[in-house]
């Protein structure tokens, strides 16, 4: 009689902010990208997404629900992986006869966040990051995280990046088939567990443009798009490494804000223009840079993504400056604290900003 066992693992991933962008694919198919980035990894406490993987010869198809709502698992990407990972599961199968023939049944996945999905926040990362680390723990693949790195890369290419915690690169390769496009660890969390990061929802809605077409339009329209993947980040990979090696939160806050503006730049350089800030985002800048100019030195910096929402880097000594400026500047605003360090924050501190 066929084995009808009903085989789990469960495992979390956290939510990373990119401090220098990925905005570009030279390879659709691959999600290989146009250049490198560099992101902060949020603390799991704060933000993650806990996905349950199960097989068994009892489901009659592949199955994803998240947040309680079933998904279509017949995009490229979900196949992309969930194909990538049998065909690990069977070279095991194939050395160890022993093995029980996982890599042959229908895989169900459960995925959750634990933060609200209104807010608008970047969940494909973590979520494809939760699923290939859920299911290399069910087929118990020997694989590090960089080499998972290059799967979770074919689901969603920010999500590679969040199989490592703290300060993650991903390091766009050269190779046609984007074996060496993958995810590195610069440092952990505990090497700087003085930063924090204050994320503030500006709009919940869904954004207008997904990350997906609107890089796309960027590169095949914009002319200030090559000199941006070509000469800028290049440069910005190396001094931003060393910023976060030296501790050096001037150098930084610097690089994050021009890379983020930089790539909005180029948002609205695309034909026709793709904007993802509003007027609070502009307002949420305006606050950031003065904060940053009474102090004399930079002890904030802002970082947006294909939205409007803000995520604000400091450092925990200059808490109280930071979140009572951002606070008095941008009134009505929610605003959600998380931090980079596993000691850190303690849950979730969500309030308004008034
Ligand atoms: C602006 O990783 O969502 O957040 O690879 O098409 O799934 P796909 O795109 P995605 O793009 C993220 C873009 C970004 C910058 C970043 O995270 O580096």
């Amino acid at each position: 009689m066929a084995d009808a066992k009903i085989y789990t693992a469960s495992t979390t991933a956290p939510v990373n902010i990119a401090v220098i962008k990925y905005w570009g694919k030279r390879d659709t198919k691959l999600n290989l990208p146009t250049n490198s980035s560099l992101s902060v990894t949020l603390s799991q406490d704060d933000l993650r997404t806990h996905t349950t993987a199960a097989c068994s010869s009892q489901f009659s198809a592949d199955s994803l629900i998240l947040n309680g709502e079933p998904q279509d698992v017949s995009g490229a990407r979900q196949q992309a992986c969930f194909r990538e990972l049998r065909s690990l599961r069977a070279a095991l199968e194939a050395a160890d006869p022993s093995l029980p023939k996982l890599s042959t049944l229908p895989l169900k996945i459960v995925s959750e966040n634990n933060f609200p999905t209104a807010a608008g926040l970047a969940s494909s990362a973590a979520g494809f990051a939760a699923l290939v680390r859920a299911i290399a723990d069910l087929y118990q693949l020997p694989q590090s995280p960089t080499e998972l790195s290059r799967i979770a890369r074919q689901g969603s290419g920010s999500a590679c990046r969040s199989l490592f915690g703290g300060y993650v690169s991903w390091e766009q390769g050269e190779a046609a088939n984007g074996s060496d496009s993958l995810a590195l660890e610069v440092a952990p969390a505990s090497h700087w567990p003085q930063m924090r990061a204050a994320i503030l929802v500006v709009s919940a809605a869904k954004k207008g443009v997904s990350s997906t077409s609107g890089m796309q339009a960027t590169v095949a329209t914009s002319a200030l798009f090559p000199h941006r993947a070509n000469v800028v980040v290049p440069e910005r990979m190396v001094q931003m490494k060393q910023a976060i090696r030296d501790r050096d939160f001037e150098t930084f806050a610097d690089l994050t804000m021009r890379d983020s503006n930089q790539f909005h730049a180029v948002c609205l350089d695309t034909s026709p223009p793709i904007f993802y800030m509003n007027d609070v985002s502009r307002a949420a800048i305006r606050v950031v840079e003065e904060i940053n100019r009474l102090a004399g030195k930079r002890v904030a910096a802002y970082t947006f993504d294909a939205g409007p929402n803000a995520v604000v880097y400091y450092l925990d000594e200059n808490e109280d400056l930071v979140l009572g400026s951002l606070k008095g500047g941008l009134k009505g605003v929610p605003g959600w604290r998380a931090s980079v360090t596993a000691e850190g924050v303690q849950g979730l501190d969500q309030g308004l900003l008034e």
